[in-house]
């Protein structure tokens, strides 16, 4: 037998495939034993990424009967960015495209960051937690600081795993989708758990990862989809617009359409989209379009998608119609954050000796 030495991130990353697969398995058989915390910074419209990324995974641990808290993380968007733009545009197109990907508000509480004050003060005795050594090593810190370019690295966006162990513990959340990306935040999250817990007493659980299954979606030029790079296929666009980014789509020379991401990733990335959409294998979909071309194809996805979005699109219509409607939802769910995070800080004070 070979032992092969895996670097310690790809280790970290199996650990966590083989322990997800597991954690499904429990969530079907007691789901009323997880309480699911995931969140998204309000910075624009969500895209077909995120519907077979985390929205659809959402919806799957809704509708199996997990308790779901979605943070809308408003304070997260100024870590690396002077401008806030439309802030309230921002959380409100972000809540109707959840609503109207089958998120429940009478099931899945919404909530954000400044709305919640006492999540936000869990914040100082986390931080004193953590060294700065370990936030400068954190792996997705340092990808977006060197994202960021020249700009110089705010004090919120290396300490923002802190932030996000609050988002987390606030609420006892046990379980936390995520990306692969995400995981050094997630093992952050529970060293300050098991770290409070050690100092102060027995009081947080120390939440764990559900990885993804969803294949990665790349945008439309091949590259990943972001809407930084102008790439993406937005939830909230009309047929017509789909229509013309996929018919801008990078594709290549090759006549007959197959499946194969190595050789040929953008348009295997098409197939992928096309396929995800259709609830078909990538395998069958080029089949199915053969020797017919980067046109057809073409042609095909954009069916497919809008197809797939339609009722997505018309729930969301009919919710736009009705701006009260978001606003309660948000309300209410604020309400009940700010109890859950009432109730844990105040054990929080009463551990440390200061209530
Ligand atoms: N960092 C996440 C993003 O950029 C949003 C987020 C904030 C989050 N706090 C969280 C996700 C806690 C999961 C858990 O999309």
């Amino acid at each position: 037998m070979t032992t092969l030495a895996l670097d310690p991130a790809e280790a970290s990353f199996q650990r966590a495939q083989t322990r997800s697969a597991e954690l499904d398995t429990e969530i079907a058989r007691s789901p009323e034993r997880f309480r699911v915390l995931t969140g998204d910074r309000p910075t624009g419209p969500l895209h077909l990424g995120h519907l077979f990324g985390t929205l659809a995974n959402r919806v799957r641990l809704q509708d199996a009967g997990v308790e779901v808290l979605v943070l809308v993380a408003d304070y997260q968007v100024i870590a690396d960015r002077d401008d806030l733009g439309d802030l309230p545009g921002a959380v409100t197109g972000l809540l109707l495209d959840q609503l109207a990907a089958g998120l429940d508000p009478d099931r899945t509480t919404f909530f954000r960051h400044s709305a919640v004050p006492a999540l936000n003060q869990l914040m100082l005795p986390f931080l004193s937690l953590v060294t700065v050594a370990e936030l400068q090593r954190n792996p997705t810190v340092k990808a977006e600081a060197e994202a960021a370019g020249a700009r110089p690295l705010s004090g919120l966006l290396l300490t923002y795993p802190v932030h996000q162990a609050a988002d987390i513990l606030f609420c006892g959340g046990n379980l936390v989708p995520v990306g692969r990306d995400q995981l050094p935040h997630l093992e952050l999250t529970r060293t300050i758990a098991r770290r409070f817990n050690q100092r102060y007493g027995q009081l947080f659980p120390e939440p764990e990862a559900l990885l993804s299954q969803a294949p990665l979606l790349l945008g439309t030029d091949g590259t990943k989809m972001s809407k930084s790079r102008g790439n993406t296929l937005a939830l909230r666009d009309d047929e017509d617009r789909t229509a013309a980014l996929i018919r801008g789509a990078t594709t290549d020379a090759e006549r007959t359409i197959s499946y194969q991401p190595d050789r040929r990733p953008e348009v295997s990335n098409l197939v992928l989209l096309g396929a995800l959409c259709r609830g078909e294998s990538p395998e069958s979909f080029a089949d199915s379009i053969g020797g017919r071309g980067a046109a057809a194809l073409k042609a095909a996805v954009t069916e497919a998608v809008n197809e797939h979005l339609r009722p997505l699109r018309r729930r969301r219509a009919e919710l736009t119609a009705d701006p009260g409607a978001v606003r309660e939802v948000l309300a209410l769910g604020n309400a009940r954050a700010n109890e859950l995070a009432e109730a844990t800080l105040d054990r929080v004070r009463v551990a440390m000796q200061m209530s």
